[in-house]
């Protein structure tokens, strides 16, 4: 334990003397209330100490104690359903013992030690295993079978396993001779140091994407599984509603949420709403697939930056037991003003806006802990998919945080206040967000899907970029200037906008579309036009055509729940005979 004393103390910030056998990122306990922080510059015998927890009250000459470790998180069972602060101490035992109240210095492990859970043994004596090789299962909860690994960077033959039987998480189930020949018993759980990504055998490009169950994501940018995606966008935008969406609907295995800096009753509604709802996949409550990291903006301002690490660090956990993971984290951009609070009070050289030079580099650095991953220690593959809401002021795309998270992140969703305005909800604009992920996955769409699917997304989008450019011409010369076939142009773009890209969060059935659904009703908008197209050619009039009923029974198909599918057909089927009566009627006149 190296020993120092408080030199100065600036908000988060604190100097002590004394430290010169410290090292950077060693956590430490400052004054008596064993406030918990980290050195994040050290300079002779000073070291600049960011502290998670308030500093009012610490006074210079308060003693400081460097630990010699890393801020690590404990990896085990338990994790499932925990509801963290941003260094990992649960908020309900938090609350235990200091009611409602965050007082400071309370040490309170991540894991429940006591608790004892169901182990089976899968590794036998003999084997000679590294690290990532599961030795065990805890069955959980009931959609997540915790897999006890070998650590990273652990490596030995069996000496001994444990039978199967009910343990707490310190209780040995295995051990292990080491290839220098010492014995290292290994307990349940393990400790990780949050900064340092977890070891993986091999990344690869995504090949399947994360279906979201929201049309404009699934259809037009699409994720894909281990891939990274952004949503800037100024306030009341719908970043935090996106981020939920994705939460609770994507088919990801486990989900990570870490409200980093933003509204903590933002929090509360996840926190109430997971017990409740039911994973559509497994009809259990979501919130046995969750893990929830909260450092609201009630919370210590330096935190945020190891709400993150916390989170993503428990991340590669489950990844690395063959999982899907998503990690949604809102917002990134409190924790970058985090970052930019603690070097200013540094006094670090500042960069743009006045954020560090490294915010690039610690941004990358983040989002490249998620991928497509074969893991270590036996043959299984995971993923960790990472989304970012960033909120830059005024949603002003050329803030640094913006642009340095879109140099890393292979999905934009441009969150656009106009859209936001006119309610037109998920706000993502569709003309300037992209996906790079829709190469790799077009594979997994012809197979799912059928190879349709692809050209008539493109064609989709074609059309609403002809939209853009048609409704610049109307403006200047008038609508009832264009011909029959842009103006159907125009009834098809706004059709899809409306019927299909607007989506409901909080519909009970529109909340969540599945891809066959999407297909479904991506097929009539597309088939429409083309019969409308038809028709036009024969010369029909674009004002008969538009003022079918079919229009009404496109716009209620977003409603129709997924066990009615039919009926989408039965409308399709209708569509076209609606049409064709038209054109017979046109033909015959
Ligand atoms: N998909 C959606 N469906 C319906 N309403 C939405 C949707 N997305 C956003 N909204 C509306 O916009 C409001 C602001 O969204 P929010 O996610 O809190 O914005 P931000 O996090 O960008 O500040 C929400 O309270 C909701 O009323
Ligand atoms: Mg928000």
């Amino acid at each position: 334990m190296i020993r120092g004393t408080i030199d100065k103390i600036a908000g988060p910030l604190v100097v002590a003397d004394g430290m010169k056998d410290a090292r950077m990122y060693d956590l430490v306990y400052v004054s008596d209330y064993k406030l918990i922080g980290e050195i994040i510059e050290l300079k002779g015998d000073k070291a600049s100490i960011q502290v998670y927890e308030e500093t009012g009250g610490l006074k210079p000459g308060d003693p400081v104690e460097a630990t010699g470790k890393p801020l690590s998180v404990e990896l085990g069972p338990g994790l499932v359903t925990a509801i963290y602060d941003g260094i990992q101490r649960p908020l309900d035992e938090i609350r235990k013992e200091a009611g409602d109240w965050i007082t400071r210095g309370i040490s309170i492990r991540g894991l429940d030690h006591e608790k004892e859970w169901d182990f089976i043994p899968v590794a036998a004596v003999g084997l000679n295993v590294t690290g990532g090789e599961v030795l065990g299962e805890v069955p959980e909860t009931k959609i997540i079978t915790h897999k006890i690994m070998v650590p990273p960077e652990v490596s030995g033959v069996i000496t001994w396993m444990s039978e199967a039987g009910k343990f707490n998480i310190d209780t040995v189930i295995a051990k292990l001779k080491a290839p220098d020949g010492s014995t290292v018993e290994l307990p349940m759980y393990h400790n990780w140091p949050v900064r340092k990504p977890r070891p993986i055998a091999e990344k690869r490009a995504p090949a399947e994407p994360l279906i979201t169950g929201q049309r404009v994501i699934d259809a037009f940018f699409p994720l894909g599984k281990g891939g990274t995606a952004c949503v800037p966008g100024p306030f009341g935008s719908g970043k935090t509603v996106i981020q939920h969406q994705l939460a609770k609907w994507a088919d990801a295995e486990m989900v990570i949420y870490v409200g980093c800096g933003e509204r903590g009753n933002e929090m509360t509604d996840v926190l109430q709403e997971f017990p409740e709802l039911e994973d559509p996949k497994s009809g259990e409550p979501l919130i046995n697939r969750t893990v929830l990291v909260a450092n609201t903006s009630n919370m210590p301002v330096a935190a945020r930056e190891a709400s993150v690490y916390t989170g993503i660090t428990i991340g590669e956990y489950f990844r690395d037991m063959g999982y899907s993971v998503a990690l949604m984290a809102d917002s990134t951009s409190r924790w970058a003003e985090a970052m930019r609070e603690m070097s200013g009070r540094l006094e670090e050289m500042p960069g743009e806006e006045g954020y560090p030079a490294y915010l690039g580099t610690r941004i990358a650095e983040f989002y490249e802990r998620a991928g497509n991953v074969k893991c270590i220690g036996g043959d299984r593959n995971g993923a960790l998919t990472v989304v970012g809401a960033v909120s830059p002021a005024g949603g002003d795309l050329s803030d640094p945080v913006v642009q340095a998270t879109l140099r890393v992140v292979k999905v934009f969703w441009s969150l656009q206040a106009k859209l936001a305005y006119a309610r037109h909800f998920p706000a993502i604009g569709w003309l300037d967000s992209y996906s790079l992920y829709t190469d790799n996955l077009k594979e997994y769409y012809d197979e799912e899907l059928g190879p349709e699917w692809v050209p008539m997304i493109k064609g989709a989008i074609s059309l609403l970029q002809q939209e853009a450019n048609l409704l610049e011409i109307a403006r200047l010369v008038g609508a009832e200037s264009l011909s029959p076939e842009d103006q159907l142009i125009l009834y098809t773009a706004r059709s899809l906008r409306e019927d299909f890209l607007h989506q409901n969060a909080f519909h009970e059935v529109d909340t969540y579309t599945s891809i066959i659904k999407q297909k479904m009703m991506m097929e009539v908008i597309m088939h429409t036009n083309a019969e409308m197209k038809k028709a036009i050619r024969v010369g029909v009039s674009p004002g008969d055509l538009f003022e079918l009923p079919l229009k009404e029974e496109i716009a209620r198909m977003s409603y129709i729940p997924e066990d009615h599918l039919d009926d989408i057909e039965s409308i399709n089927t209708h569509v076209i005979s609606q049409i064709s009566d038209l054109i017979e009627k046109e033909q015959t006149a």
